[in-house]
């Protein structure tokens, strides 16, 4: 099935969880692959890939990356990711499970995220936040990048662990719409210690 008819279908299925109109375009897709490729990124893993238009540009510039794990709720989608990218671990499980995901305790994880979280339910939405930030600060070196659609200023959400900051990667005009993507990372030492 075309990914543009099946994301508009799932959207028709369950608006508030596929929480978007359009899949990322093809600008957002690069910007994100961009901030999560930067540097070494680890494990990588995306938690709501929908059809995929993230998921692509990721696994072309992640081959030669150990392990790329998908996770998405939604059982039709994660069909169509499971035939569309083979190489890649597909799981159809929610987010708030991705804390147990069995990694190498010190393995880095970079860790995508699609989800619309302001839009999906407000209690899986905070299960999902908790079980991100549980494995980015469990696993050593690890990163957050969280796109939004919000104004550019609103940080994706709040309640963040001390020593760790947003910072704003982009912000994407390309796409329907517009997007930021930010990345939740540790606060360099320097600037922890108050030296800028
Ligand atoms: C904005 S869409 C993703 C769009 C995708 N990046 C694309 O461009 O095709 C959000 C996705 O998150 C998935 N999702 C929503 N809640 C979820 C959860 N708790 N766990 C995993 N996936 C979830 C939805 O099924 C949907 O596919």
């Amino acid at each position: 099935m075309d990914h543009g008819l099946a994301f508009a279908l799932g959207c028709l299925r369950n608006p508030r969880r596929v929480g978007a109109i359009a899949p990322a375009s093809r600008a957002l897709a690069q910007a994100v692959c961009d901030e999560a490729l930067r540097g070494a990124p680890g494990v990588l893993i995306e938690v709501g890939a929908g059809t995929g238009a993230i998921t692509r540009r990721l696994a072309t510039a992640a081959r030669a990356l150990d392990r790329f794990v998908v996770y998405e709720l939604d059982p039709d989608f994660a069909g169509l990711l499971r035939i569309a990218f083979p190489e890649v671990e597909v799981l159809n499980h929610c987010a708030s499970r991705v804390d147990r995901l069995v990694i190498g305790a010190d393995t880095p994880v970079t860790l995508v995220s699609s989800l619309p979280l302001l839009s999906m339910p407000a209690h899986e939405a905070r299960l999902c936040i908790d079980a991100m930030l549980a494995l980015v600060s469990r696993q050593p070196h690890s990163r957050l990048v969280q796109y939004t659609y919000a104004s550019p200023h609103l940080r994706p959400f709040d309640g963040i662990p001390p020593g760790w900051h947003w910072r704003r990667a982009a912000s994407v005009w390309a796409n329907l719409p517009p997007a930021t993507v930010w990345t939740l990372e540790q606060v360099p030492h320097s600037l922890n210690n108050g030296i800028h």
